[in-house]
């Protein structure tokens, strides 16, 4: 395959001929995309009105779980992770699903034992997992035997990752050069990955880095390479299309909202900057503007507030300067701020090179990116002229004692001895694998949480978040109330909110027109807006059409293969019907999705008996029948999306 890039007359329409060598993309939207901008606080309900459009777009893969996601969903918005799978894939049926695997750390944040690994990789594929992406913050590939055994052992793909790191400007140097990334790529392709992602997660690389190293590893390697490349030093667009050039597979996008700053660069300008080429990617443009606007006008409204829009720039230099990853160099600030030493940064920014280099030039990534940013930190505010490493973190310790892994030269030897003089496991440092020296650990989890864990997904949430697992299980059974920060906010709150936002500024905030009021209709809807320390209960009352103003009913992606979702305004569902002359209805009591029906029309029914069950914010209800009877006529079927008041059946 040449690696020019070639044009072809341009043709814009979807049905365009398709490429020799179409770039392949993934979609990062609803897992790094919005990790990185929106601490992963993206729920499954806003997810539901793309999905079937994301489906449909040609993604190689779309990444939808791991990472955070995990822990952020049972902890901060009362979400089953593993139900996120379940709906998801009854949305998105063709395309494949990818998680981020952090190896042996499996999606929390230590090595786990291998029961637990070998557990969580069957049931993330029972449950609809179909790519597992597996990284090692140390790059050592002994930390994935467990979890890649168990992968193959379910027919799912194990795609290899190479964190990126550099311990110079540009790629080279002692440690981290070609030779380093080629060795790395051949070892994962003899453990049997079937692709390799070269995973930038600070966005170090470099357009003309790119570009060797991706000639170098398609000539080491047969397997495809996958590039995943954070856009926060702003290199990003350029580095990829040096990949490009250079041949590279895969490349890691999001959808414009969920993209740029730390995230990831957008798809959009790349479908049209290889549009002709032998490398396009045959995407329709179009498609991808709708769902740009669904998102922008259903979606993002409810998360914008969580942008950190501090700073103007969208771009991260200090990461081209210091070549560590932008989310360390915020946390080192920060900890210097808590400790009132803002002063000391400039330290620390010359001491981090030295405490990276004595814990063996480890790539900087999470978790190793805060073991070298609190250490560096400590030396710097408590070492004195006569002893360095004064404080030595636990975390540090691990680290020497081989916990984590094997670094990618030798510890510095005097530190390694300092740091384990009196270590509880032992003042020798391990060489073996090491979940080698962790015990089994699902039985004793169980023995811990016992009946509150009801079968193995949950005894795996537990095992891993044992405070927040249990706490979540709690909730998810009904033995705690969840409290109100988990629950989610609506487009109604925002509008309510903007709208006094507004008018506060405006100094309008005073007392309100005495105009004739209408009377309030059945619709009439309670909310409770907060501004900061004022409190406003506040009736909403829709005018005119139905209006769909919050996300969560999959409206616009109803399981229905008919007509395409359109764009807002959202197509109304079915409009509440009068009341049936003969027969007692059964009333939807809130917008959603017909699961399916328990009764079929002919069926007797006792008052009390289940006649159909409705999902509604992800939650599935069983309807009752209001009274004894006869189901007389049944309005809907499976799939189908209804209105709040939608009459689901008549019984007499
Ligand atoms: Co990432």
């Amino acid at each position: 395959m040449s690696d020019q890039v070639t044009m072809t007359p341009l043709n814009y329409s979807a049905d365009r001929p398709k490429a020799i060598n179409p770039v392949k993309i993934m979609d990062l939207s609803i897992r790094d995309g919005h990790q990185s901008l929106f601490a992963t606080r993206g729920r499954t309900e806003d997810m539901i009105p793309v999905a079937e459009l994301m489906d449909e777009v040609g993604f190689w893969a779309i990444e939808t779980w791991g990472g955070a996601t995990f822990d952020t969903m049972h902890r901060f918005l009362n979400e089953d992770p593993w139900q996120r799978l379940r709906t998801l894939k009854r949305y998105i049926k063709k395309t494949p699903f990818s998680m981020l695997l952090r190896a042996q750390n499996l999606v929390g944040y230590r090595n786990y034992a291998d029961d637990l690994a070998y557990a969580f990789v069957e049931r993330a594929a029972e449950n609809g997992m179909d790519i597992f992406r597996t990284f090692d913050a140390l790059n050592d590939y002994r930390n994935f035997e467990t979890v890649v055994k168990q992968i193959k052992k379910s027919g799912k793909h194990f795609q290899g990752c190479i964190c990126y790191t550099l311990t110079e400007p540009r790629l080279g140097g002692e440690v981290y050069n070609l030779e380093y990334y080629t060795d790395r790529a051949k070892a994962l392709e003899e453990m049997g990955a079937d692709s390799i992602c070269l995973k930038d997660m600070a966005g170090l690389m470099a357009p003309y880095d790119a570009y060797p190293l991706i000639k170098a590893l398609k000539q080491a390697v047969g397997v495809p390479i996958h590039l995943h490349s954070h856009f926060t030093s702003g290199m990003s667009p350029m580095t990829h299309l040096k990949a490009i050039e250079a041949g590279v597979d895969i490349i890691d996008t999001c959808m414009t909202p969920y993209a740029y700053r730390t995230s990831h660069a957008a798809v959009e300008p790349l479908v049209m900057a290889l549009l002709g080429t032998n490398r396009d990617t045959g995407f329709d443009i179009k498609k991808l503007a709708e769902i740009n606007e669904i998102l922008e006008k259903q979606v993002m409204p409810k998360y914008k507030h969580l942008l950190d829009d501090s700073k103007v720039s969208i771009i991260d230099i200090n990461v081209l300067l210091h070549q560590t990853p932008g989310g360390m160099l915020s946390n080192l600030v920060n900890q210097l701020r808590e400790m009132d030493a803002l002063d000391k940064i400039d330290e620390v920014y010359k001491e981090l090179p030295r405490v990276r280099k004595d814990l063996g030039q480890i790539p900087l990534v999470t978790p190793t990116s805060q073991i070298v940013g609190v250490q560096t930190v400590n030396n710097v505010l408590h070492d004195t002229p006569g002893e360095r490493y004064k404080m030595i973190t636990g975390q540090v310790k691990d680290l020497c004692y081989g916990l984590y892994g094997k670094t990618a030269v030798p510890i510095n030897p005097e530190l390694q001895a300092k740091a384990l003089k009196g270590y509880p496991r032992g003042e020798q440092p391990i060489t073996c694998r090491p979940a080698e020296v962790l015990e089994p650990e699902l039985e004793k989890a169980k023995a811990e949480i016992g009946d509150l864990a009801v079968d193995m997904d949950d005894l795996i949430l537990y095992a891993q978040f044992p405070v927040t697992g249990k706490k979540f299980l709690e909730w998810k059974y009904g033995k705690t109330e969840p409290p109100a920060s988990v629950k989610p906010i609506t487009m109604e709150d925002v509008k309510k909110r903007d709208e006094l936002v507004k008018k506060a500024l405006a100094g309008k905030l005073v007392e309100p027109k005495q105009v004739e009021k209408p009377p309030k209709s059945q619709a009439v809807r309670k909310f409770n807006v907060f501004i900061d320390d004022e409190y406003f209960a506040v009736d909403v009352d829709p005018t005119g059409q139905p209006q769909i103003v919050s996300a969560p009913q999959p409206v616009a992606a109803a399981a229905n293969p008919g007509p395409k979702p359109v764009v807002a305004p959202v197509a109304a569902p079915p409009a509440p019907e009068p009341m049936a002359a003969d027969g007692t209805v059964l009333l939807a009591p809130m917008p959603g999705m017909i699961v399916k029906y328990e009764r079929k029309a002919g069926d007797s029914v006792k008052k009390g008996d289940t006649v159909v069950i409705l999902e509604a914010m992800k939650m599935e209800n069983a309807l009752t029948a209001p009274c004894d009877g006869t189901v007389q006529a049944i309005k809907f079927a499976s799939g189908d999306t209804v209105a709040k008041g939608a009459v689901l059946a008549v019984i007499s």
